[in-house]
């Protein structure tokens, strides 16, 4: 079974994400992970992106196709969840191309409700936390950024809503509750 999770910033993509993956055995591909990754990491590509992403603006459609590509490449089938990815049409197309290739599809695409009082408070919750607890603090985990975050997802990414509503796939969760009330929805909707 492979899924996305589809949602704002703070919306609850990795945390029920890694749910998944300790309940389900799923494969988490987050391009968000394997961009900050790369950063951290000072590679050619990280370096390039590292502005962008501290900005909260999107990183360049091939940058992020060309990281799922190297994964889904390496990998022998296998049940993925797709957490940030795709956000823009560009990505859905090239996605569903590529597990065609691979003979494989999506099967569900979550939608997590959550709205922007709600994610900003998450947000500047998690950079608080990290902060006492003496931890790095994501570089785009600040009112400036999450503003233009929110804005990249309404205008770039919240059309793929009505892309995967059409195709029959989507279903939007409340993502407002505990994080194991969204865990048992999710497994609600994939168990259906
Ligand atoms: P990415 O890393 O994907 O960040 P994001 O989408 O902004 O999402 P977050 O990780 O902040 O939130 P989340 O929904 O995963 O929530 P989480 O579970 O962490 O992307 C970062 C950047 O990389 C982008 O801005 C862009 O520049 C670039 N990028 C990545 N992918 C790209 C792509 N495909 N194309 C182009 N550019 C791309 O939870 C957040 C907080 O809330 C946590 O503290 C958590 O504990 C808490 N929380 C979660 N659920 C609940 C709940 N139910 N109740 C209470 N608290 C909760």
């Amino acid at each position: 079974m492979n899924i996305i999770l589809l949602g704002p910033p703070g919306a609850g993509k990795g945390t029920q994400a890694q749910h998944l993956v300790a309940s389900r055995g799923m494969v988490q591909l987050s391009t968000g992970d394997m961009l900050r990754e790369a950063k951290d990491s000072g590679t050619e590509m990280g370096k390039m992106v590292a502005d962008v992403m501290a900005r909260g603006d999107l990183v360049t459609d091939d940058i992020v196709i060309g990281l799922i590509r190297e994964k889904l490449e390496g990998a022998k089938g296998g049940s993925f969840i797709f957490d940030g990815f795709p956000r823009t049409l560009e990505q859905a197309d090239a996605l569903g191309q590529l597990l065609d290739e691979m003979g494989q599809s999506i099967d569900h695409v979550i939608e997590l409700r959550v709205n922007d009082e709600v994610l900003v408070d998450r947000i500047v919750g998690r950079a608080e936390e990290a902060r006492l607890a003496g931890k790095p603090v994501r570089a785009d985990d600040n009112a400036e950024s999450l503003k233009v975050r929110l804005l990249a997802y309404y205008k770039q990414t919240s059309p793929l809503i009505g892309y995967y509503h059409a195709k029959g796939m989507l279903t939007a969760v409340d993502g407002l509750g505990t994080i194991d009330a969204v865990k048992d929805e999710i497994a609600g909707v994939l168990d259906g």
